[in-house]
């Protein structure tokens, strides 16, 4: 019996779990150290889970993006990788994957998702630009406003509540879309960008019928749609799910439905497909042409693009396997299993659980943190001392400033845990469960944090921060009172 995809097994007496239906062939021993070198790690860290190093950490659930675990097919692949500056045949293998499963003919490579957002924002975008989008990602938005773009997130009124069970929260506001037209015109909208399986607000999917919708009046104002397919197999997987339409539909046939309505699909082949890299593909030739000389400049020669030749082959195999709905439906299963278990605990979580990871919402987990002193990074912080388990800050952090350098505060301030695919065990999943229970008890104990070292850009990820209060040091006592020893 399946409910949440095939992972999701009924057991004998009623229980129903994510059963792992793969095998561990190979594994990388962890560390789970004590409280008080967590909590120095941390300090030197800045508080900030990005600055810490893999062998202080437990589980890594900061991100997906790279780390899912690679199929045998897809490391066995590698050895036939054909070393060439130029003209490699394991290129022309990822090319032949990407017309297969995204059904585009033009395939150009980039080295991750952000370097393709770069060229796509430098190609498309002038001074003065509006690009509508149903929620921006922090690199996708950095580029476009480099490029003189602004921004604008036209979602609809679900996506920002975090308990509800609105299956479509990454949905286009149709309407919002025809009013921005209206306001700026459509010569200022260069192009409209869906993202699948909207990142930061909580790894949560849009409809097809919501595509259609957005495809009429793009189509109407001649306005290209840009498709960031990152996340594209979740978001694939979870219209097989709630959109009774497709309910029948293999994923394949979901993947080429989504990216036709896309004018240019562009991705991050660090999610997609369990290796590194990225790309961009589409239909239309000048689309191609455009972008096409950039790829050199920026990337490196048009079939490598500034990925090596191994990532290349992996990623060929690793497309194919998205359409695969065993590969696909365990890191969603596996994050439902937490979000369930969380939420029927009293635990504050985004749902309906989404794809990437568990999102917890640190507004209401720390209610009495104020906003301008990152609750969201202070839970992160938190939970690093108590568990080892390392997640990542999606609240104002993630934001930026206002001309006047105040804090723009996020619409959300979410603690993400990301579940890679294949990569963590149920007893595992069980570990971080038990450790935010218990720091949900003792949530009174945890303050706020402040920057002492800011970047300009992109301040997530190299700024440094230090708890405004003592904070820490408590929360490690309460620790080892409750459970007798310092693990
Ligand atoms: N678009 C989306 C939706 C993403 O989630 C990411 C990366 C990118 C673009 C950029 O891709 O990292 O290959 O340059 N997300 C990662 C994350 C970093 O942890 O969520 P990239």
């Amino acid at each position: 019996m399946s409910t949440t995809g095939n992972h999701t097994i009924r057991f004998f007496k009623g229980e129903q779990i994510p059963v792992e239906l793969h095998k561990v062939r190979m594994v990388q021993k962890l560390n789970l150290k004590p409280i008080d070198e967590r909590l120095k790690a941390i300090e030197e860290g800045g508080h900030n889970t990005f600055l810490l190093k893999t062998e202080d950490i437990f589980l890594d659930m900061l991100t997906d993006s790279g780390v899912n675990a690679m199929s045998d097919n897809q490391v066995s692949s590698m050895l036939r990788a054909d070393d060439a500056y130029s003209g490699s045949q394991s290129f022309y293998r990822m090319e032949a994957a990407l017309r297969d499963v995204f059904g585009k003919e033009h395939i150009l490579p980039a080295h991750q998702g952000r370097a393709a957002e770069n060229i796509i924002s430098k190609v498309f975008i002038k001074e003065g630009d509006i690009i509508p989008t149903n929620y921006h990602f922090t690199t996708t938005k950095a580029h476009m406003e480099l490029n003189g773009g602004k921004v604008v997130e036209i979602f609809g009124d679900e996506a920002l509540v975090i308990k509800s069970d609105y299956p479509f929260k990454g949905n286009i506001d149709v309407k919002k879309f025809e009013q921005l037209i209206e306001k700026y015109g459509a010569d200022r909208i260069p192009f409209i960008r869906l993202e699948a399986s909207t990142n930061l607000i909580g790894g949560q999917p849009f409809s097809i019928a919501n595509m259609r919708e957005v495809k009429k009046v793009a189509d109407k104002h001649k306005i290209m749609i840009v498709l960031d397919a990152s996340l594209i197999g979740e978001n694939a997987w979870f219209i097989k799910q709630r959109e009774e339409e497709f309910a029948n539909h293999s994923i394949q046939d979901i993947l080429l439905t989504m990216c036709k309505f896309a004018d240019l699909v562009y991705f991050s082949s660090r999610k997609v497909t369990s290796t590194r890299g990225g790309g961009l593909c589409t239909d239309d030739k000048e689309i191609y042409m455009k972008l096409r000389d950039l790829i050199p400049l920026y990337e490196g020669f048009l079939t490598y693009g500034g990925m090596s030749v191994r990532e290349i082959e992996a990623m060929a195999i690793g497309l194919y396997e998205t359409t695969d709905e065993t590969v696909i439906s365990q890191s969603p299963a596996f994050i439902k299993y937490a979000v369930d278990e969380l939420d029927q605990a009293g635990i504050p979580v985004v749902t309906p659980a989404g794809a990437l990871g568990c999102h917890v919402d640190a507004m209401n987990f720390l209610s009495h943190v104020p906003q301008e002193e990152y609750p969201a990074g202070a839970l992160a912080s938190a939970l690093f001392i108590i568990s080892g388990c390392r997640g990542m800050e999606r609240g104002t952090i993630s934001s930026e400033r206002d001309e006047k350098g105040n804090d723009i505060l996020a619409d959300m301030e979410l603690l993400r845990l990301a579940f890679p695919r294949r990569v963590f065990t149920l007893s595992q999943t069980k570990f971080v469960i038990d450790r935010l229970l218990w720091l949900y008890e003792n949530r009174e104990l945890v303050g706020g944090l402040k920057f002492v070292e800011e970047p300009p850009v992109l301040r997530f990820f190299l700024g440094r921060l230090t708890a405004t209060s003592d904070w820490p040091v408590k929360l490690v006592e309460k620790f080892k009172a409750d459970f007798g020893d310092s693990l």
